[in-house]
């Protein structure tokens, strides 16, 4: 280590401009003056001379981007002043008129200009620099308090460091996003590691950010811009122009393109162009945003509960795009059913590279008249699962091909059923493999067994190596046989090893001990959800008991009463024209049947399985616990003989799993009492979620009503959900405040509900 001298400090000094004059170039403007050797030696010379010199210390230099260790408590909370707010849509061209009349109402001697820009469809955050120093970044979060991801930010090139004004504080608000070909490079390499692959670049964008480890954020190709201000201080931007032009000179990536438009009808011109362009952009695009032109307005108009009201966001409608079915093969699920995929010419739909399309069943296909090497119309049902939409008839090659549904299981070559009053047919053999496969995923399942590892190719190998014929077999797995468990394909092997194996033995010991729902829904049988599961174990004690279970015989017997009176009720529409004898024959079988109802429910009172409406209705109401179709269910089960072998294999096993107890942890946990809704993207699966709100003794709903305790909101806030809690007056509560009543001491007192702004707040926009 030597002296610094001024030279030294200089050129360091040097070196960070540059660096960071090179990183705008490339990053934010896309013309990069050098090339990748150049920039690197320019790079590696400033590391040397920081390594030589610490006392050059700077964390806004360029080799700082990459933090050191992981974030150990998670993401600290950021309470945003003023809040993040989303943006009211308008659904046709006419809602911009109203619009358009809305803002002259409000000035009626000014004639408002307006810019169109895209809607980025990516993760919306914030920046603050103070004094032109980066401090924080973070995510919307519920628009109230967000999580500070200023570690994972500050990986992300097209982000300056520092910016070269005087303001005090200068809070940038805008959209981190994966551009198309970074998430097709991404998911390409995640396949090839075999980890589970992001769904879209909108997902792939929020899972990077939500990284505890900012090194492996720096590894995803994130990429962001600024299209909105937070709080400012010392500098301000009279118009919308001014703001992007004085970002562009301060190196900030704004939007590749805007209109500014001189009145509504250039608006809508500007929309329709910005639709016709949209694929063309690198990046994913949902729709438009219509801002008023005139920053100084924005106070005086101000804002709705959620929305300001000086923008519009205009949704596109979904996206469908045109590619090949190449080929028609038939997946076999759990429980046999034979489901027709079609294999697509691989194209990028809403976001997501999709390559195949479920067919549902053979009347589909039919229907729809679906031949090998069609050309078709695919859509995203629900924006989630692509679907054909339809054929290009006009299209057809000659050499087309129709589908016929196989008469045989295409993986075993068992054969094939179709059950009555159902569509799908069914490959009827209970040792078919991929069946087997099917079933000990779900059994190894987060909500089931929870035995890590154990899915997707592992139990594909398990069975294809014949180690497992049942899924009990798992419990007689030896450590050596899978430790050797040979997971490749085509000739090249990549075993599972000692470590691996060690785990999935562990985590399926403890599977023994698991409680009875876990159990109950791991089996996988028809119609016993994780729900449904909890139900029926809340009314049996332990596995044992549900074979012979009077109170599911129950529950069937009182269903099937309540159906015999409803058919013999001799006020019933069907029953009127009888004459006196078919009436007191009738009389008889409406009363007994009523009795029947009455006895059966009222021992299922007393079991506490059921509770009595409270009016005086003949036959009687009652609401059972576990309801009829998933008793029926149980009964056909445990007398199948696929049923009676499960309970006797387990009891061989000596596994006899019981229900859970009600937990004194849980019921004096930190959400005692809660009931809790969830909505919107969340760091991990909902169900995951759900799983701890439960854990600390709350309860997930799906509605939001007035005995709501607060709604857990994700990333995308405006929904159904999110209003009903605004109009409600219920907390609207982040991940991270979740986390901070989780850690919390027992204390079940709701929070009052932050701040939302219910009014317009003057000065408080952006
Ligand atoms: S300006 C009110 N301009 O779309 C927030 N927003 O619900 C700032 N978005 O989360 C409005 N592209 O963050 C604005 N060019 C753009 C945008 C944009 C995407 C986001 C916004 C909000 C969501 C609307």
């Amino acid at each position: 280590m030597s002296a610094v001298t001024d030279s030294i400090r200089q050129r360091a000094s040097f070196l960070r401009g540059e660096i960071a004059r090179h990183d705008r170039l490339y990053y934010v403007e896309a013309r990069p003056e050098i090339g990748d050797a150049d920039y690197d030696c320019l790079y590696r010379e400033l590391e040397t001379l920081e390594r030589q010199h610490p006392e050059l210390d700077d964390p806004d230099s360029p080799t700082r981007r990459v933090g050191g260790a992981p974030l150990e408590n998670g993401f600290a909370p950021v309470r945003h002043d003023p809040p993040m707010m989303s943006l009211d849509k308008a659904h046709s061209k006419t809602e911009l008129l109203d619009f358009d009349f809305f803002i002259r109402r409000q000035f009626p001697d000014f004639a408002p200009t307006y810019v169109v820009e895209p809607k980025v469809d990516g993760v919306a955050f914030s920046l603050l620099y103070r004094n032109g120093r980066l401090e924080r970044a973070a995510t919307r979060g519920n628009g109230e308090v967000g999580d500070d991801i200023t570690a994972n930010v500050r990986t992300i090139r097209s982000i300056p460091l520092t910016l070269p004004t005087a303001a005090a504080v200068v809070e940038l608000r805008g959209e981190v996003f994966m551009p198309r070909q970074g998430f097709l490079d991404l998911i390409a390499r995640q396949e090839a590691e075999g980890v589970e692959i992001f769904m879209n670049p909108r997902n792939a964008a929020a899972g990077s950010l939500k990284q505890l480890d900012s090194r492996v954020t720096a590894t995803r190709p994130l990429d962001s811009m600024i299209y909105a201000t937070g709080a400012l201080e010392g500098v301000d931007f009279p118009t919308h122009q001014a703001f992007v032009d004085t970002l562009h000179a301060w190196g900030v990536k704004t939007l590749p393109w805007r209109r500014m438009c001189a009145d509504i009808p250039e608006v809508f011109a500007a929309i329709d162009a910005l639709e016709q362009q949209r694929h063309a952009f690198p990046f994913e695009i949902d729709g438009a945003v219509i801002k008023l032109a005139d920053r100084t307005r924005y106070d005086a108009l101000g804002a709705t509960a959620r929305s300001p009201r000086w923008a519009r966001a205009y949704k596109y409608a979904p996206e469908r795009t045109e590619t090949v079915v190449t080929a028609i093969t038939v997946q076999v699920g759990r429980t046999g059913v034979l489901t027709p995929v079609a294999e697509l010419e691989p194209v990028l739909l809403a976001g997501s590279q999709i390559s195949r399309a479920t067919l549902h069943n053979a009347d589909e296909i039919a229907r729809k008249d679906i031949r090998i090497g069609d050309a078709v119309w695919i859509v995203k049902a629900g924006d989630v699962i692509p679907a054909i939409e339809a054929v290009l008839t006009e299209k057809r090659p000659r050499a087309a091909t129709p589908f016929v549904m196989p008469d045989a299981c295409p993986a075993c070559n068992g054969p094939v059923v179709r059950l009555a009053d159902e569509v799908a047919l069914r490959c009827a053999n209970p040792a078919c493999p991929a069946q087997l496969v099917c079933r000990l995923d779900h059994m190894a399942g987060r909500d089931a067994l929870d035995i890590e590892r154990m899915g997707g190719v592992v139990a594909d190998a398990l069975v294809r190596r014949g180690l497992v014929a049942t899924p009990f077999d798992l419990f007689r797995l030896k450590r050596d046989d899978l430790a050797v468990l040979d997971l490749g394909e085509a000739g090249k092997s990549r075993l599972f090893g000692p470590k691996n194996a060690e785990r999935v033995l562990t985590a399926i010991e403890a599977a023994r001990m698991l409680p009875l729902h876990r159990w109950l829904f791991a089996l996988g049988i028809p119609q016993i959800g994780a729900t449904v599961a909890e139900a029926v174990a809340a009314c049996h004690a332990r596995f044992s008991d549900l074979a012979a279970s009077q109170l599911l015989r129950d529950v069937v017997g009182l269903y099937d009463a309540l159906a015999e009176a409803q058919q013999s009720n001799p006020r019933g529409a069907a029953n009127r024209k009888r004459d006196d004898a078919g009436r007191t024959e009738l009389q008889h079988r409406f009363d007994a049947a009523c009795a029947r109802v009455e006895n059966l429910g009222e021992s299922l009172v007393a079991a506490g399985a059921a509770r009595r409406a409270a009016d005086a209705s003949r036959p009687a109401k009652y609401t059972t616990t576990v309801k009829e179709e998933a008793a029926r269910a149980l009964v056909v089960f445990f007398e199948s003989e696929a049923g009676r072998a499960a309970a006797a294999t387990l009891a061989a096993l000596g596994i006899d799993p019981v229900r859970a107890a009600a937990s004194a942890s849980a019921s004096d946990g930190p959400l005692a009492g809660a009931t809790v809704v969830i909505t919107g993207t969340l760091s991990a699966p909902r169900q995951t979620i759900a799983n701890r709100i439960k854990a600390a003794g709350g309860r997930v709903t799906d509605a939001v009503t007035s005995a709501t305790t607060f709604l857990l909101a994700g990333y995308s806030l405006g929904g159904a959900k999110h209003n009903q809690a605004l109009a409600l007056g219920i907390p609207i509560l982040s991940e991270s405040d979740l986390e901070a009543r989780l850690l919390a001491a027992p204390a079940p007192a709701p929070a009052p509900a932050p701040a939302v702004a219910t009014a317009p707040r003057q000065g408080e926009l952006f």
